[in-house]
């Protein structure tokens, strides 16, 4: 009895929403494998694509985390369980990596054992496996990895999640470039206060985006794409980012901003050929600043 799950990277904040806005993507993502076992207790037997920087231990990564908090819930914490992580993604690349491997860990344990909890009653215990990696308690990567689509999250004390309708046509173009920024430095670099003003524009603009997507409003979307709390202090740690922003904006994406913590940027666009190709003016960004960079493109469903 052995059961494969996948969980999805996912982009978070979605400019006006930091911390409460995230959506998933197609690709990358990480898998977890869990079986039953005659030992008792929680096992990880097998890490892959993390180039060895995860001890093996339950506690030691944020699929044990979750799925240890949940049998612990359940009050099964002695029964036998042996699970493999497989990271399909980098760490710190702003695209839910240890988000991704708390859902796929949570959410194979409950499937191997017969889904005793629903899928939102799971996010709880991916949070509590994300936040052992970052120390911050938000659900704008769990909420998407686990329930798909875009999510809102009204409180993240208490996990008051909606899911957004997404209009028919609306792609996601997602660039990574090779480097590593850590969520906390990330998190860090951010004033401890704004003025009222700034808050006033980003209320409009998470508003307006909301009512864009319910209203099937690309154009509302677009005009909603700002972030003018963490953008202006986090662009410093990405290169070249108001180059790629500009490219990205000349060349008919709806709006561009960076993914969560970053380094990866994304950018929303209407159909596929458009975000296609705004995906590689984003990408000749940095390949000719000499960074390495993955392109990834997504329907957002
Ligand atoms: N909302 C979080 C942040 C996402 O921007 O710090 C990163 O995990």
């Amino acid at each position: 009895n052995e059961v494969r799950v996948f969980a999805p990277a996912t982009v978070a904040n979605v400019a006006s929403g930091y911390d409460v806005l995230g959506f998933a993507i197609d690709a990358p993502g990480d898998e977890v494998v869990a079986r039953f076992s005659d030992q008792p207790g929680l096992r990880i037997t097998n890490i892959t694509g993390d180039n060895g920087k995860l001890p093996k231990t339950v506690e030691g990564n944020t699929a044990g985390v979750a799925a240890l908090d949940l049998l612990r819930h359940l009050g099964l914490t002695d029964k036998g369980i042996e699970m493999e992580i497989h990271k399909k993604m980098p760490f710190g690349s702003g695209l839910g990596s240890s988000a991704a491997s708390a859902v796929a860990g949570v959410y194979a344990v409950n499937m191997l054992l017969g889904e005793p909890l629903t899928k939102k009653q799971l996010l709880p215990f991916a949070m509590t496996g994300e936040a052992s990696a970052d120390g911050a308690y938000h659900a704008d990567n769990v909420g998407p990895s686990l329930l798909g689509g875009i999510t809102f999250i009204r409180s993240n004390e208490e996990l008051d999640i909606t899911q957004l309708p997404v209009p028919e046509n609306l792609w996601a173009a997602v660039v990574h470039p090779d480097i590593e920024i850590l969520t906390k430095v990330a998190r860090d670099i951010l004033p401890k206060e704004i003025p009222i003003s700034t808050a006033t524009q980003q209320m409009g603009n998470l508003g307006g985006f909301i009512c864009g997507l319910y209203n099937n409003d690309l154009g509302l979307v677009g005009r909603s794409l700002h972030d003018v709390i963490a953008e202006p202090h986090r662009q410093k740690l990405i290169p070249e980012f108001y180059t790629a922003k500009q490219e990205a904006l000349s060349h008919g994406a709806l709006g561009f901003s960076i993914s969560g913590a970053g380094p990866s940027v994304f950018a929303l666009c209407e159909g596929e050929e458009n975000a296609n190709k705004v995906a590689e003016v984003i990408s000749k960004v940095f390949t000719d600043n000499n960074f390495g960079n993955q392109i990834h493109v997504s329907r957002i469903n």
